[in-house]
């Protein structure tokens, strides 16, 4: 799906939200490979990111070609500040109800209520779709992120424990969390 640009004003900055264009790619990889290093709540580690530019190329032509995933890019004065997506969970018939989320914002962009207003805007767009569902897994020292899931409806359906295992030798559970419209 393509979202055409919205425009917002948020703690007195000028928010854009918007689709990715196939000339970002390299700017959505480089995104990737710094915001993994800001934060240990994400996917990888950043020397794990090698995504090529054809393939973050596909990555964006997809979203915004299927009409069950949308990946929406949001900036903020101008600058580019992170992005939040949504994926049908489709393999099969029986998971297409099923919407799964990704968010993560450059650190310098957070506490402001971006990841609210991204998150309210995907949301929208997957109840339009008639997604009976949207799931999301949250590391469980992400407190910053598990509040805003919780304060946007969603509910904590389990817990992996040591799902994740740092570099550090340390662990950190994933939490599996669910919003039925
Ligand atoms: C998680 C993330 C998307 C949230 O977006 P954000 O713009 O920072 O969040 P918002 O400012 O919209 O809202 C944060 C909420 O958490 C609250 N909060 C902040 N720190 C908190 C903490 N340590 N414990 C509990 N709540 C906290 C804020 O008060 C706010 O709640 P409120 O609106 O009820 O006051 C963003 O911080 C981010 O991208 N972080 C790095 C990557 C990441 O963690 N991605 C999510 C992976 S599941």
């Amino acid at each position: 799906m393509l979202l055409a640009e919205e425009i917002y004003i948020l703690d007195d900055k000028k928010i854009v939200l918007r689709s990715a264009k196939l000339d970002e790619a390299q700017m959505l990889i480089d995104y990737l490979k710094t915001v993994t290093g800001e934060t240990r709540f994400l996917m990888s580690e950043p020397d794990e990111i090698q995504y090529t530019r054809k393939e973050e190329e596909q990555f964006i032509d997809k979203h915004n070609k299927a009409n069950d995933a949308l990946l929406i890019l949001a900036f903020v004065d101008g600058e580019y500040a992170g992005n939040c997506s949504f994926e049908s969970k489709a393999g099969s018939r029986r998971s297409r109800h099923r919407a799964g989320i990704g968010i993560a914002l450059f650190q310098k962009y957070t506490g402001f209520g971006l990841g609210r207003l991204m998150l309210n805007r995907l949301l929208t767009e997957i109840k339009n779709l008639e997604f009976e569902q949207a799931e999301l897994t949250v590391a469980g020292s992400n407190k910053r992120a598990y509040h805003l899931y919780e304060s946007l409806g969603f509910k904590e359906c389990g817990r992996i424990p040591n799902a994740n295992k740092y570099d550090d030798g340390t662990y950190d559970e994933d939490i599996l969390m669910v919003l039925q419209f």
